[in-house]
């Protein structure tokens, strides 16, 4: 059930907003852009509004990954983000074959800082309230326009591979964010899960200290492949085991909220307090 559908139900009145889904990483060249790629167009086959914001703002590399001639990128919408409304913005998004409509990054680091936290959250706001999915390619790391993203986000995919280096730095970025309050929303994704490494994929959960990691086969040929000619894997490689564990992770980050959407509401402060107290009191 889509989550329009569950809004709907429960509130008819209530605006529909889709859900964002950001791909985050401790270290550089993990696989957060072919996540996110292959995941837009793994979601965008179910007949959903899916869009990629490229939020890797100083060497986004999503346009590339899909063979997309960007015509328009993030830059061009600063100048009159006061007054964009969605159709402005749906103009200057690219569209890939798939469907999947990309917000691209810049086409030179220095615009980068140009991109402020004001503007992302205008621009999250018309994009959710039109797409079923946002997916977001974040920049390595946290920082301030990271945790800005971290902090809208529903779902954090939190992608991390067998190296030590990798491994110590996700355990460091998954405390943080547990500080701030955010380590409900994080999923982690343990790609390359089966190559040759001294750590193994089974030792990962007692590392990260994280129950259910989703792992994503090692595929050099058809990762490489797919980035050099410009083609998500899970178009035109779909049988492969990559693609189809990229299918299978679609399934679970994106029934995550749909769980969650229906969990009881939990009892507030008060109403703990006077459970409490009648206990006592039953107990007197
Ligand atoms: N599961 C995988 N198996 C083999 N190679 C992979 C896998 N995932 C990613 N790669 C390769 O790793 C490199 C970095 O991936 P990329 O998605 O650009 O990382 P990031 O966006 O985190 O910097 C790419 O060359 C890609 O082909
Ligand atoms: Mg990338």
């Amino acid at each position: 059930m889509s989550n329009q559908t569950l809004n709907d139900n429960k509130n008819p009145s209530k605006i529909k907003r889709g859900e964002m889904i950001s791909i985050s990483s401790a270290k550089g060249g993990v696989g957060k852009t072919m996540l996110a790629v292959n995941l837009a167009v793994a979601l965008s086959k179910r007949n959903k509004k899916i869009c990629i914001l490229d939020a890797d703002f100083q060497f986004g590399d999503v346009s590339l990954a899909m063979d997309i001639q960007a015509t328009f990128s993030i830059k061009d919408i600063i100048e009159g983000i006061d007054r964009i409304d969605l159709d402005a913005l749906i103009s200057s998004l690219n569209l890939h074959d798939s469907g999947v409509h990309v917000l691209s990054a810049p086409d030179r680091p220095e615009y980068a800082d140009l991109v402020t936290t004001s503007v992302l959250e205008k621009i999250l706001d018309l994009l959710l309230g039109y797409f079923d999915y946002v997916i977001v390619d974040t920049e390595v790391g946290l920082q301030e326009k990271s945790l800005f993203l971290i902090d809208k986000t529903d779902t954090l995919l939190i992608v991390t591979n067998l190296e030590m280096t990798t491994l110590k730095n996700t355990k460091l970025m998954i405390e943080t964010l547990d500080v701030l309050g955010f380590r409900d929303k994080v999923q982690v994704i343990v790609n390359r899960s089966d190559m040759e490494s001294v750590i193994q994929a089974t030792d990962v959960p007692g590392i990260l200290n994280e129950t259910s990691p989703i792992y994503i086969p090692n595929d050099f040929q058809t990762t490489s492949q797919s980035i050099n000619i410009g083609v998500p894997f899970v178009s035109n490689r779909a049988r492969t085991d990559i693609a189809k564990a990229i299918y299978k992770m679609a399934e679970q980050v994106t029934s995550r909220r749909e769980i969650a959407v229906f969990e009881p509401p939990k009892p507030s402060l008060l109403q703990r307090l006077l459970r409490k107290t009648k206990d006592k009191e039953g107990q007197a």
